[in-house]
């Protein structure tokens, strides 16, 4: 099964009328492969000031309506402890390309972190080599740098002034440090086809990503794409089904973005393959402003209320929490 061809994947994400097997084969082999647990990762999204300008991303530099916000290094460290003392085993630092945080800062907030006991996941952009050595001797665990889409003119269009190779080379170079590598596209990107949705799931495959995150595209009404539609949450589930039968063992993610789309969103997923959850541990003044999208879930929770929430529903289908830090373990087929 894990040696799908593309044109055998392409059959699949074209034909419907399999689809509820698909779910069912991809939630087999990811009880076989990483069991019944599922990994909470806390997520702390400290700024949403970027200097880029993707144009899906509502927190994209043109984008002025937007109240802007960092966290101070303190209250990062502060979310961070009251996530582990929930019980978190990972923490996940996610923010915008914000320069106001240097090279010296993200390092004394991993420091600090890591005195916790606990994995730290960094997913903040594109860096120097020097930069992600820095955060990786500072004692980062994981990094996480979605491809997007490997449609090289696709990713030229979503993304002006940046460009395809660059984002290859950061891939490399964690690998290369010794990180676990956490990348993902998006799904239903106006122009996307099939064909390279098909693309990025044996991209995943060749760059042996540690984890992958698959999420529906979500029009956001102050980018370019305003009047996109909003991509397929059943395709978007697909490919996430999919990645988890070419990539047995890997962790998955149920993103927020599948929530978005459907009530039920991450639930389905965790049981059409996913085995992650990434809970919001900030508290409500920042978490609607980290619009990457419109209706994000859990603006007006806590971390506390989110954490009771997902223990309850990921309990209601027979699964539990794990204990452990979840790193990605790899299984000898
Ligand atoms: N700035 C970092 C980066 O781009 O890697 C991390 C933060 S960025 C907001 C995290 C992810 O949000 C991106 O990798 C992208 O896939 C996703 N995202 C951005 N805009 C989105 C949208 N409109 N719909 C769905 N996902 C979106
Ligand atoms: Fe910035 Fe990331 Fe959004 Fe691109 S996807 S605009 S890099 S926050
Ligand atoms: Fe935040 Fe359910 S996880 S309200």
């Amino acid at each position: 099964m894990n040696n799908l061809t593309k044109s055998e994947i392409i059959n699949i994400l074209k034909d419907n009328t399999q689809d509820e097997q698909l779910f069912k084969t991809a939630d087999e082999i990811r009880k076989k492969n990483v069991g019944n647990k599922v990994h909470l990762r806390g997520l702390i999204e400290f700024s949403n000031i970027c200097k880029r300008t993707c144009k899906y991303c509502g927190l994209r530099a043109e984008n002025k309506t937007l109240e802007r916000y960092r966290i101070s290094e303190e209250d990062i460290i502060f979310y961070a402890k009251q996530a582990s003392e929930m019980g978190y085993k990972t923490i996940v630092l996610q923010s915008g390309e914000d320069e106001y945080f240097s090279q010296e800062t993200i390092c004394k907030i991993i420091n600090e972190i890591k005195k916790l006991d606990v994995a730290l996941t960094l997913s903040i952009g594109e860096k120097s080599y020097d930069e992600y050595k820095a955060y990786k001797d500072a004692g980062a665990d994981r990094y996480l740098i979605r491809i997007e889409t490997t449609d090289k003119e696709l990713y030229k269009q979503m993304h002006p002034h940046m460009n395809y190779e660059n984002r290859i080379k950061c891939l490399n170079y964690i690998k290369e440090l010794g990180y676990e590598v956490g990348t993902g596209c998006l799904v239903g990107l106006p122009g996307q086809t099939i064909d390279s949705l098909a693309d990025d799931i044996l991209f995943f495959k060749s760059i042996n990503a540690d984890m992958v995150g698959i999420g529906p595209f979500i029009a956001h009404p102050e980018t370019p794409l305003k009047d996109a539609s909003n991509g397929s949450f059943n395709l978007a589930l697909k490919v996430m089904a999919l990645t988890r039968i070419i990539l047995p063992d890997i962790n998955i993610p149920a993103t927020t973005a599948m929530e978005t789309l459907n009530p039920n969103g991450r639930i389905i997923a965790l049981q059409s393959g996913a085995n992650v959850v990434m809970p919001n541990v900030t508290s409500k003044e920042y978490r609607a402003k980290y619009e990457i999208y419109p209706n994000k879930i859990c603006i007006n929770e806590n971390p506390t209320q989110c954490r009771g929430c997902i223990e309850g529903k990921i309990k209601a289908i027979g699964r539990t929490i794990a204990e452990d830090f979840g790193f990605h373990k790899k299984v000898i087929s």
